[in-house]
């Protein structure tokens, strides 16, 4: 049994995840996840929106997903490679040569992320479309006071 290892936010789960996942699991045969608590994303200097205990239920609802842990600081990594019996350790490449220190009991893989989708990115759509929307109901507020000066 190979267990491998991961860790990350998973906030508006997208397909990025899902892919990221699934590739990580084939590397193995148990997928454990290291998911940010809502406080240490405020160390990560990252606004959640969805709590932690959601974003725990959708990822163990993820067929790829054997394991889900608490992260709650970067020093806990070794501890929990130990722990979970971990024998890799891999992660998007938006974390290139920030975990080489854990190579000695470890091996420690970046894998390429998928493109043109992120958290970020849905958080800015999001946004937009608020934003559009609080134009158009100004916009007829703004008609509805010119009809009313008219009468
Ligand atoms: N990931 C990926 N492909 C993407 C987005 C994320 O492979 N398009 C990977 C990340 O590299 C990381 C894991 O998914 O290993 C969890 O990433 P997370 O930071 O939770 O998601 P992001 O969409 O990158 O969130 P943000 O935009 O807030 O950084």
């Amino acid at each position: 049994m190979r267990t491998v290892i991961t860790y990350g936010t998973f906030d508006l789960f997208h397909v990025g995840h899902v892919r990221l996942l699934k590739r990580i699991r084939d590397l193995g045969d148990r997928l454990v996840v290291g998911l940010s608590s809502d406080e240490f994303n405020k160390v990560k200097g990252k606004k959640v929106i969805i709590p932690f205990a959601d974003r725990k239920e959708i990822l163990l609802s993820c067929r790829y997903v054997d394991d889900v842990f608490q992260e709650n600081t970067w020093e806990q990594k070794r501890e929990d490679i130990i722990r979970e019996k971990a024998e890799i350790f891999a992660i998007g490449d938006d974390w290139a040569g920030k975990f080489d220190d854990l190579d000695d009991i470890v091996k420690v893989l970046y894998l390429p992320r998928t493109k043109d989708i992120s958290t970020t990115e849905l958080k800015t759509v999001i946004r937009e479309i608020n934003a559009e929307k609080l134009h158009e109901a100004k916009n007829v507020a703004d008609h509805l006071v010119d009809l009313l000066r008219k009468i």
